[in-house]
């Protein structure tokens, strides 16, 4: 079997200014996920053994941010790439097999791309290995500078380039595999005598091809792998790509998207087979959709949990789970932390909040459920309020199984209603209900016949 270990390392100290954000570039999204999270997880699918990530501005709010996925590495001070990755030396030096450098602002990088990358440099048995790419316009980029055998001799940066070194077509990606020893021996020769007075990165390069040791580069096959995020048009580029890549892992796992251009599925969302998904809607991160479900047009779900064979159609649904065979919609609004069971129908204009809805219950038509915990089989006629605040504090409505509650009725909680207890329409309930009993808390009606003509 053969070891395929490695470690990396991410550079994600620098500012962002072209963002114009009081954020630090490396935490804007993609698809519901920071960018620089999207460089360390492709590190870790393809089998980095560990990953350091060197921060620097807002260094607190990026580990706050990014979690303990991976180690951190500060860079107080931003005096280029070289000098951010000496601030992981320590890192470097403990650790096996190859060190692989990425960019926390390149969220396009694959894992394939990574393990293709290690595999090139290890098969040509290179000391450092540039990935590379080739574009149509290479302005901005560092270009590669290689000899005849195609050994890579050094990388210059634009603002330090010759006129013949900018037609130079072949650019550094910014992402490199370095064996470790190599690595750490060239670091300790850079010096900041270049246009930008930074420690280049990319001058390691020549430092070990002038040592005699082996430098090449690896060319990737998809150049959207390099794009690096610098302001937000170049954001909203990179999510396009990105949506499609999700839209399609989906599709090809037996999901129909209906118009996969105008549906929004984020990072780190579980879709089951023979689901479809029509068009405009937003799927975010966190949420999990079972199998055989419809999720119709224009609906939101927010790590919402939906189980198989469930109807959904133009409504919104926050941090909450639907259980198989239940129908939701159109335009209910399910907010946070509510649990409704199986074959319950969720109708039109229908809010919930921090309730439990258990099995075969219906809540047609136009009605309100907050702090509530309801029973299986029950039916709310059009209009019902559950009334769960009194401005102060927040009440719980509490109804058994197989009650009826009839159209227009307020529930003042906190309120307990027995199992199978009726509740006449237009009903104002402040008292607890028995169970079997049918309440009446109206007005009786009176008709005062031949009024209009005593008005007159
Ligand atoms: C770098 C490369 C260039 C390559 C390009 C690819 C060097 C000298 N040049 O240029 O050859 O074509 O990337 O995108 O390496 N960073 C730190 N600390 C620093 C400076 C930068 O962490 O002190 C981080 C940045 O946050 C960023 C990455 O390193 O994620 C690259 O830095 P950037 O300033 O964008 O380098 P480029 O000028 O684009
Ligand atoms: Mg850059």
């Amino acid at each position: 079997m053969v070891i395929f270990m490695f470690t990396t390392v991410i550079l994600a100290a620098g500012m962002g200014t072209r963002m114009k954000s009081e954020k630090p570039k490396v935490l804007h999204k993609v698809c519901g996920k920071a960018l620089c999270r999207w460089v360390i997880d492709a590190a870790k699918e393809a089998g980095s053994e560990k990953v350091c990530t060197i921060v620097g501005h807002k260094a607190d709010m990026v580990k706050g941010e990014i979690g303990d996925v991976c180690e951190f590495a500060l860079q107080a001070e931003q005096k280029g790439t070289g000098h951010a990755v000496m601030q992981a030396l320590d890192f470097i030096k403990s650790s096996q097999g190859e060190v692989v450098i990425l960019n926390g602002d390149t969220p396009l990088v694959t894992a394939e791309a990574i393990k293709n990358a290690v595999s090139y440099h290890r098969s040509l048995k290179n000391n450092a290995t540039v990935i590379t790419a080739v574009l149509d316009n290479a302005t901005g980029y560092g270009r590669i500078v290689r000899d005849n055998d195609g050994n890579v001799l050094k990388i210059v940066e634009q603002k330090d380039a010759s006129e013949e070194e900018k037609k130079i077509k072949e650019v550094n990606s910014g992402m490199y595999v370095f064996d470790a020893q190599s690595l750490v021996y060239a670091l300790d020769k850079i010096t900041p005598n270049n246009a930008q007075g930074e420690y280049y990165l990319t001058d390691t390069l020549e430092i070990l091809w002038g040592a005699g040791k082996k430098v090449g580069g690896y060319t990737i096959e998809d150049n959207d792998e390099i794009r690096g995020i610098n302001d937000r048009v170049q954001l909203g580029e990179a999510d396009k790509i990105m949506q499609k890549r999700i839209n399609e892992y989906h599709m090809r796992n037996g999901v129909t998207i209906r118009n996969p251009e105008s549906v929004i599925i984020e990072s780190d969302v579980e879709i089951g087979n023979d689901t479809e998904i029509m068009q405009n809607v937003t799927i975010k991160s966190g949420s999990r959709v079972g199998k055989n479900c419809v999720i119709g047009m224009g609906t939101i779900l927010d790590r919402a949990v939906i189980h198989d064979n469930v109807d959904i159609l133009s409504s919104v649904i926050l941090e909450s789970e639907i259980d198989e065979g239940t129908h939701v919609g159109p335009f209910a609004y399910v907010r946070p932390n509510c649990k409704v069971g199986k074959d319950v129908k969720v109708g039109d204009f229908v809010e919930l909040k921090n309730s439990n809805i258990d099995d075969g219950t219906k809540i047609s038509h136009l009605t309100y459920i907050g702090d509530s915990d309801i029973g299986k089989r029950v039916n709310f006629g059009c209009g019902t309020v559950t009334c769960n605040y009194d401005g102060k504090k927040k009440y719980r409505t509490t109804i058994g199984d197989d009650c009826f509650v009839g159209c227009n009725t307020n529930f003042v909680s906190p309120i307990n209603v027995g199992d199978g207890a009726y509740i006449a329409a237009g009903s104002t309930i402040t008292e607890d209900i028995p169970k079997d009993s049918l309440s009446i808390a109206r007005a009786r009606q009176v008709n005062k016949e031949g009024w209009k003509d005593k008005r007159n």
